[in-house]
């Protein structure tokens, strides 16, 4: 899968902005000039958010009413075209506002954009999946998987929304002021959750092994790393929805459902130590640059195609030995690469990739004039 068009306009530091991407771009500049907004925007086409933001509407350039995003991909000879508009809140438009146009059209959902492009991130704040909180990693798992697998984001849509209706419920019950019964949201959490851990637990499987023998290639065969699902819900339906109404009183008493996968943990482990207490820095960098190939090869295993791999920063974030595993992994695989860096050092580029390079200052981007070496 290639991208082969980017047009923004009024998207962050960007009046406009036009790319002819290659299979290796480089995106080069000094610091705040615009590097990382690009990737976002290529990541706002993949998934119709920011990685950096939960408002999108951040995203839109400074006194602007709306910002554009628009992309060409091809995937062997069919050509797709997608266009999100982030539109700012005001009187009659709702917070938050975006539209998707695929092939000049509307689907009847946002989220039919997600599995157009499938992009795979690594930037600095991506330690957060290792280092931070259970929602991180599954943040990290909803991301990768509604990316590919169309049963995973409809069970996961469809549980949000029943988990937030039933624990709206049990609260205005608690307060006397609803006297309906759970057993409607129970069937739809039971359905729903008990698929999402089925998915959940299915993906961490399949992944498990991938960022292992990954990461033994990054750490030269000195570390493991081991990725377990800890189900906070129950793979099977029926026995879900017992386990439901054994917790309900206890549910109603607290106001908030505890069982189902808005409780799952992923474990990470380094040579078994947790990752988030007992893992450096770069033990952390390492084990996160791990998972993000680990997505890669997940894509590809599951579609047969490639994900866009965005790399922001990774020059000053890693050291040279594994910036070079890094680029070989990449090589055997060879996706379509962006990668940010204030300065291009062509010791640690690899030498048989014939980067197009580009230039950015103060949201200005263009091919670079001169050549790269
Ligand atoms: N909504 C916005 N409207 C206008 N400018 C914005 C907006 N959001 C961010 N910016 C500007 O974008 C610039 C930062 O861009 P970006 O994060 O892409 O920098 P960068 O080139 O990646 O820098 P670094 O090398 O430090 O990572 C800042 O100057 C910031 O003020
Ligand atoms: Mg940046």
């Amino acid at each position: 899968m290639q991208l082969v068009r980017l047009h923004l306009s009024h998207f962050r530091n960007y009046e406009t902005a036009e790319l002819t991407p290659g299979p290796f771009n480089l995106i080069v500049g000094p610091n705040a000039q615009g590097k990382t907004n690009l990737l976002e925007a290529i990541f706002f086409l993949g998934t119709a958010r920011s990685h950096r933001t939960p408002s999108s509407e951040e995203a839109i350039q400074d006194r602007a009413e709306q910002a554009r995003i628009y992309g060409a991909v091809e995937r062997g000879s069919v050509r797709r075209e997608i266009e999100l508009l982030l539109i700012r809140s005001g009187p009659g438009r709702p917070a938050g506002g975006k539209q998707v146009l695929l092939d000049g059209k509307a689907p009847p959902r946002l989220s039919a954009l997600l599995g157009v492009l499938q992009v795979v991130l690594f930037a600095p704040e991506s330690t957060a999946i290792v280092r931070g909180g259970p929602a991180e990693r599954r943040r990290f798992l909803d991301l990768l998987a509604s990316q590919v697998r169309a049963d995973y984001l409809s069970a996961l849509q469809e549980y949000t929304t029943a988990l937030r209706q039933r624990n709206e419920l049990l609260k205005q019950i608690r307060a006397g002021s609803r006297s309906e019964t759970l057993e409607a949201w129970d069937l739809v959490i039971a359905r729903s959750g008990a698929a999402l851990t089925r998915l959940r637990a299915e993906l961490c499987a399949e992944l498990a092994p991938i960022a292992a023998q990954l990461h033994a290639r990054l750490t030269d065969g000195k570390e493991h790393l081991s990725l377990v699902y800890r189900p906070g819900g129950v793979e099977e339906e029926e026995a879900f929805r017992e386990r439901l109404l054994a917790l309900r009183s206890a549910d109603l008493e607290r106001g908030v459902t505890s069982l189902g996968p808005h409780r799952d943990e992923v474990e990470l482990r380094i040579n078994g130590s947790d990752t988030r207490r007992l893992a450096s820095q770069g033990q952390q960098r390492t084990a996160t640059l791990a998972l993000k190939l680990a997505e890669i090869r997940w894509i590809h295993h599951r579609t047969g195609d490639l994900p866009l791999v965005l790399l922001d920063d990774v020059t000053s974030e890693l050291d040279r030995m594994r910036i070079g595993i890094l680029f070989e992994l990449l090589q055997e695989l060879p996706s379509q690469v962006f990668l940010t860096a204030t300065h291009l050092d062509e010791e640690t580029l690899p030498r048989s990739a014939s980067p197009n390079v580009f230039e950015v200052r103060a949201g200005i981007v263009k091919p670079a004039t001169e050549p790269a070496f």
